[in-house]
């Protein structure tokens, strides 16, 4: 079986294959992100479950949208209305689906519920966020950087803000791709340690640097997201901007990074907090490409976890 949980969880060969295979299918799509069905059509007769137990909008229409034009049909489910949400069992939830459907995506609150997932169903699970990683987003991400400056492979990252479940999976990629990664935060919001342990158990550098200037020095790439994420209470709000007021992405932080170091944030941003509109507008930034990418790069990791 082969899920989608994590980018630590695949190997090095078939992430490249799936960021080179998503490149291809773009390409051939003559770069258009809309209209009508691939040439190619692999999902022909197969259906696939897309269950948001938590908002999207980027995750949910790229997904939607690759499985039509690849030929197949979706089945969008929201956590709250099926009887997951009032009590039923994630493996018998599990169960059933794969009576009925060839794939299961989920984008659910605890990482325990997707390894669930994927421990009870007998058709590949693919992790459309928890709480503790977002690995399509990265291969988004992957593919957007290379196809702007070429292999991400010994490039520095720079991440700035709050060590989130975004974060965590570019320390999974550092590892996996072989790229250095700073962060750049305050210390309560640092990353879980073992993210960081873990790349730099493959060879990789990564740095906690406290000053965001000295932390993009020489970046290839500077990263931020919102600074209060979808499980995070709404109580932390104040605190939270207090906390990371100094980590902003702005003009005088760009300008402090390698003269063309691109800028991502995966969206949805709140502008002029984690980063300035100057940036987003700008011309480091690259973030519409990374939220198209977010098409390509799920339908090669669809086709890999179906084998077609
Ligand atoms: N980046 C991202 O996952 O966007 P959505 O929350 O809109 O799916």
């Amino acid at each position: 079986m082969k899920h989608f949980l994590d980018i630590n969880k695949t190997s090095p060969k078939a992430l490249r294959q799936m960021i080179d295979h998503a490149r291809r299918m773009k390409d051939a799509r003559g770069g258009r992100p809309r209209g009508m069905e691939d040439d190619e059509t692999p999902l022909t007769g197969r259906m696939v479950a897309l269950i948001f137990e938590k908002p999207s909008t980027r995750t949910r229409v790229s997904f939607d949208v690759g499985v039509r034009q690849m030929g197949g049909q979706t089945m969008v489910l929201s956590g709250a209305d099926m009887q997951l949400g009032h009590g039923e069992t994630i493996a018998d939830t599990a169960r059933v689906l794969s009576r009925y459907v060839d794939l299961i995506m989920i984008r659910t609150f605890e990482e325990a519920t997707l390894l669930e997932m994927a421990e009870h169903a007998t058709v590949p699970v693919i992790n459309g966020l928890t709480n503790r990683t977002h690995p399509c987003q990265i291969m988004a991400d992957i593919m957007t950087f290379e196809e702007h400056r070429g292999p991400i492979a010994g490039r520095k990252v720079v991440w700035s803000g709050d060590g989130n479940n975004v974060f965590a999976s570019f320390a999974h990629a550092a590892g996996q791709f072989g790229f250095d990664l700073t962060f750049t935060g305050p210390e309560p919001l640092d990353p879980e340690r073992v993210f960081l342990d873990e790349a730099r158990a493959k060879g990789v550098q990564v740095t906690i640097e406290r000053d965001p200037f000295k932390a993009v020095a020489g970046a290839d790439l500077v990263v931020t997201d919102t600074w209060v994420s979808m499980h995070d209470p709404v109580s932390a709000r104040e605190r939270r901007h207090n906390q990371l007021r100094g980590y902003q992405v702005n003009a005088a932080l760009m300008a402090a990074a390698k003269p063309d170091a691109l800028f991502m944030h995966c969206l949805p941003a709140h502008r002029d907090d984690e980063a300035t509109s100057e940036v987003m507008d700008g011309p480091h930034s690259v973030i519409f490409d990374e939220a198209e990418n977010r098409l390509h790069a799920q339908k090669a990791v669809m086709r890999w976890c179906l084998g077609v």
